[in-house]
């Protein structure tokens, strides 16, 4: 089983929305894997209600406040997000660290509400090209990590970690089945370290970057990645249903 999670960023509107569930069509191999959209958060409710939405299908929103409700303009609180339909929530998107500053502290206050809200959070980290050239991936990574994993302290509930080089998103490269199974044996390791080996092993850990229908199944292949998170493929139903049915295989 793998999960298979597709990040729509700030694209398709109610409309789209609309049409994408119509259009798409998964095959029984996509019943093996858990299936999430990430729609915007005005699509959310289109989605939620939509009738030709296969129920497979769960929602989530690609970023939350920590707080409960308050003045802060354009803000969605995490329970805010349960209500329209969502059942788990993106943090930490690197295009939220890169363009929008966020930090690993405002990282945690957003796990820990989506903790307190019964919100499944899918926690992404991962490293810029510069980053990588000074040969600092796994100091980068663990410590996105051990910041989100002390927000999870005391937290018996699921979460996903999504493994994104910042250099792989919506660039076209994509890292290598080994630079993901290198990247994902550090996190799984300080995963054991951390929660011991049988809680690891339910963290779910995804890789993301310039996933597609040509390359999701070697990436899914390769040890310790347990699902794609999928920006711009994810756009169009029919290389969203190829993708999951790699996933099935
Ligand atoms: P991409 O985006 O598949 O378009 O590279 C992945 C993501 O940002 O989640």
């Amino acid at each position: 089983m793998a999960v298979i999670a597709g990040n729509w960023k700030m694209h398709m509107g109610a409309a789209q929305t609309r049409a994408f569930f119509a259009e798409l069509d998964l095959d029984e191999s996509a019943s093996k894997n858990e299936l999430l959209i990430f729609p915007p958060v005005s699509s959310l409710g289109v989605a939620a209600a939509c009738p030709d939405r296969d129920s497979r299908i769960q929602l989530g929103v690609q970023n939350i406040h920590w707080q409960d409700g308050g003045a802060f303009t354009g803000e969605t609180s995490a329970a805010m997000a349960a209500e329209a339909g969502a059942s788990h929530v993106l943090i930490g998107h690197s295009e939220r660290r890169h363009v929008f500053g966020e930090t690993n502290e405002e990282v945690a206050l957003k796990i820990a509400a989506c903790c307190s809200h019964g919100l499944v959070p899918v926690v992404c980290v991962g490293e810029t090209l510069s980053q990588r050239q000074e040969g600092r991936v796994d100091e980068v990574i663990l410590g996105q990590l051990d910041a989100a994993l002390q927000a999870l302290e005391g937290n018996d509930g699921r979460f996903l970690l999504a493994y994104e080089p910042v250099w792989a998103i919506g660039t076209g490269e994509t890292a290598t089945p080994d630079d993901a199974a290198n990247a994902h044996s550090t996190l799984r390791t300080r995963l054991e370290a951390a929660l011991g080996l049988a809680a690891a092993v339910r963290r779910p850990i995804l890789y993301g970057g310039s996933v597609k229908p040509s390359n999701a199944a070697d990436l899914l292949g390769a040890a310790n990645v347990d699902g794609v998170l999928v920006g711009g493929a994810s756009l169009d139903p029919r290389s969203f249903a190829e993708i999951a049915a790699a996933g099935g295989r």
